[in-house]
Parts: structure tokens; sequence; C-alpha cells
């Protein structure tokens, strides 16, 4: 099993290279109705802040919740003006119907959700969302020259860690997990295409920052575009479910 705590051993890194999502996710969110400003949200495993910045900049009041201790000094030191409780999401004390809405932002996959679900009902007034979304780092349906050369190294792997739960892409899989127990109804699913220009020291930056990518096989991508010339557009893929806090009888 990959280490959770991969992100915090790398925080400066993680804070540098980490790209952001893509506008038309935070687009979709404002048509949703969940960014309006003054409304209350948490947020768990906030990491050093890369949707933080932009929830709290939509004018929300931010909680994050954050187990690694220097991922949460930097997202303190970046946004003293969020409340950032350091835990994990599983023992995390938050109010009764203290938020508008939760979010995760490529942190769904490390929850414990039989825990976490249950949690955030109670955390959540009558009507909140909770909005997760996830960037799967290549688009399966786009091929390059650095993507044959990346699927060569982990084609090599012999037992290679997996990441807990479906698949990153597998969105029925993550809507049937997060709806599971009936506490949360979907709402909607959208999936966001983009790409990025990236140099060879930004790929040695964003892929350390991949709990299931060894030292050696990070070398081997930065070599990789080393040989292509130096840069390489990556295409990525940020699918977002949010569900809706269900009523129950
Ligand atoms: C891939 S990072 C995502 C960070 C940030 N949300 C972002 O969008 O870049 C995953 C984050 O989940 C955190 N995490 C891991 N296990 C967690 C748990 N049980 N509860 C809350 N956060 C957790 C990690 O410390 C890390 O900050």
């Amino acid at each position: 099993m990959v280490d959770p705590m991969h992100f915090d051993r790398r925080a400066a890194v993680y804070e540098r290279f980490r790209p952001p999502y893509p506008d038309e996710l935070w687009e979709r969110l404002r048509d949703l109705g969940l960014l309006l400003p003054g409304r209350r949200a948490v947020e768990l495993g906030a990491g050093s802040g890369q949707a933080t910045a932009a929830l709290v900049e939509a004018g929300l009041s931010v909680t994050a919740v954050e187990p690694g201790p220097h991922l949460a000094g930097r997202l303190r030191a970046r946004l003293p003006q969020v409340t950032v409780l350091a835990g994990t999401a599983e023992e995390a004390e938050l109010p009764e119907a203290g938020f508008d809405l939760a979010v995760a932002a490529t942190s769904v996959h490390w929850l414990d959700l039989g825990i976490v679900l249950p949690k955030l009902h109670r955390a959540l007034v009558p009507g909140g969302s909770f909005a997760v979304w996830r960037t799967a780092f290549g688009d399966p349906a786009v091929r390059t020259r650095f993507r044959e050369r990346t699927g060569q190294i982990v084609g090599r792997r012999r037992g290679a860690p997996a990441r807990p739960g479906p698949d990153e892409l597998d969105t029925a899989g993550w809507v049937r997990e997060l709806t599971a127990g009936g506490l949360f109804a979907e709402v909607s699913t959208d999936t966001f295409r983009w790409s990025i220009l990236l140099g060879a020291d930004e790929v040695h930056g964003l892929f350390s920052t991949f709990s299931n990518w060894s030292a050696a096989e990070v070398e081997e991508a930065t070599r990789a575009v080393q040989d292509l010339g130096g840069y390489v557009t990556e295409h990525y893929v940020t699918p977002l479910i949010v569900v809706e806090r269900a009523s129950l009888p």
C-alpha cells in the first residue's frame, strides 16, 4: 500500500510543483452555487493549499484538515485566514451543522469513507454539498511520446504499490462509494480535460510528489523529457463529483 505521508515528506516540492486545478472546474462549482462568498467550507486533506487558495479567493470561510505537519505548516503560512486542524479527517472534531460545503481535492482515496461520510453528514447543514475531485496525471485518451516512455517505466513495475479505492477515472465507482449507506445523493459528475507544458525540472518535481512513483522512476521520466527536447505537453484529467447531504427519515 502507498503511504499517505509521502506528500508531507516532500511538502516544499509539493507546494511548488503540484499544478492548480483547471478554471473550468471552478466555473462549474460556481455554476452549482457552491462558491458563494461567506459560505463555510471544510476541506479534507488540504495539503499545501492548491484548492484551499481558490476557495479563500472565492470568499469562503475555510477550515482545512491536514494530517501532514509540514504541509499544515505551509498552509498556515500561505493562508493565515484559514483554520487548520492538524490530523486526519477520520479524527477531526467538526461542529454539528457547521459547514455548507465539504471538499476533498485529490484526497478522497486516502479517506476511510465509512468514518468520514457519517462525520460529514453531521457536520454539513441540511442541503449541504460534498465536492470531490481528483486529478489523474495522464489522460489515457491522449498518446504522446513522453507518455509512451512513462508507460514503459510503469509497465516494468512488479508488485507496484496500489492506491486505495476505485481507479482515479472510475467516476461511477466513486459515486457508488460516496452514496453508499444513503447519507449522500449524487448531484452531478463532470470530467475536465486539460494540458500543461512542463520542463524537465517541473516533471522531476511533480512526479516526485506522486505517491506511487519511486525516486529511480522519477529520474527516468526526467531523462525522457530531456531526450524529447527539454519540454513536454502533458494531458491531465480532473473528474469532479458533487454529492448532497441526504435528509434521513
Ligand atoms: C495528493 S494530496 C492532495 C492535497 C491537496 N488537496 C491538493 O489538492 O493538492 C493528498 C492529501 O491528503 C492528505 N491525507 C492523507 N490521508 C488523510 C486522511 N486520512 N485525512 C485527511 N487528509 C489525508 C495528505 O496529507 C495530503 O495532503
